[in-house]
């Protein structure tokens, strides 16, 4: 892999920003396949989803609804704390709803079962999951998302939406971050 024009030494290129995008078009196809041209309710965790979200759900095409969950469970380093917390909630109710729940990475896999579970209480008709990458290393429950970009190994990534202490969510592709 090429050293990417980016000027930090410590990011070394995972993903370019081309197989980001074509594997975004499968998988909105994928998803479309199976809920068919109806409504969907695309759910993005803040703020690591933000660039994919934004990417997906014009991929995805036909009638999208756009909300937002706000979630904290790091707190500026790159180990997890266990702690999720919500941040902003959902500012619809999605009774009745297709929803689709959109995450950057799944990492231990606490944010996801968290949210699902969240998710369920409010009626959904259904919920899937889609998260760009997974890093199944340091899973602490067992769940994997319904749709799933790319697994990775056990490495910090940057970039396309995911900080390091806020830094780095502006990078066109994933990069690991080794200091
Ligand atoms: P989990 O609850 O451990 O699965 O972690 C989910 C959240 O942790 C993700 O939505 C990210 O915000 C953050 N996270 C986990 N791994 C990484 C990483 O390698 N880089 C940046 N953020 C990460």
């Amino acid at each position: 892999m090429t050293e990417p024009a980016h000027g930090d030494t410590h990011i070394r290129m995972l993903i370019s920003q081309e197989r980001i995008a074509q594997r975004t078009e499968e998988l909105a196809r994928e998803v479309r396949e199976g809920l068919g041209d109806g409504p969907i309710t695309c759910i993005g965790v803040l703020k690591g989803s933000f660039i994919f979200m934004a990417d997906f759900v014009r991929a995805l095409g036909g009638p999208v609804r756009c909300e937002f969950l706000g979630v904290s469970s790091y707190h500026g380093g790159t180990r997890s704390t266990g702690v999720v917390r919500i941040t902003e909630d959902l500012r619809h109710p999605i009774e009745g709803q297709h929803c689709l729940l959109i995450e950057d990475i799944v990492d231990t896999g606490l944010t996801l079962d968290y949210l699902t579970h969240f998710l369920a209480q409010r009626k959904p008709a259904s919920i899937q999951t889609v998260a760009l990458l997974d890093k199944p290393a340091h899973r602490e429950v067992e769940i994997c998302a319904s749709h799933v970009g790319f697994t990775i190994p056990d490495e910090f990534v940057v970039g396309y939406g995911l900080d390091l202490g806020e830094l780095y969510r502006n990078l066109p592709f994933i990069g690991v971050y080794s200091p």
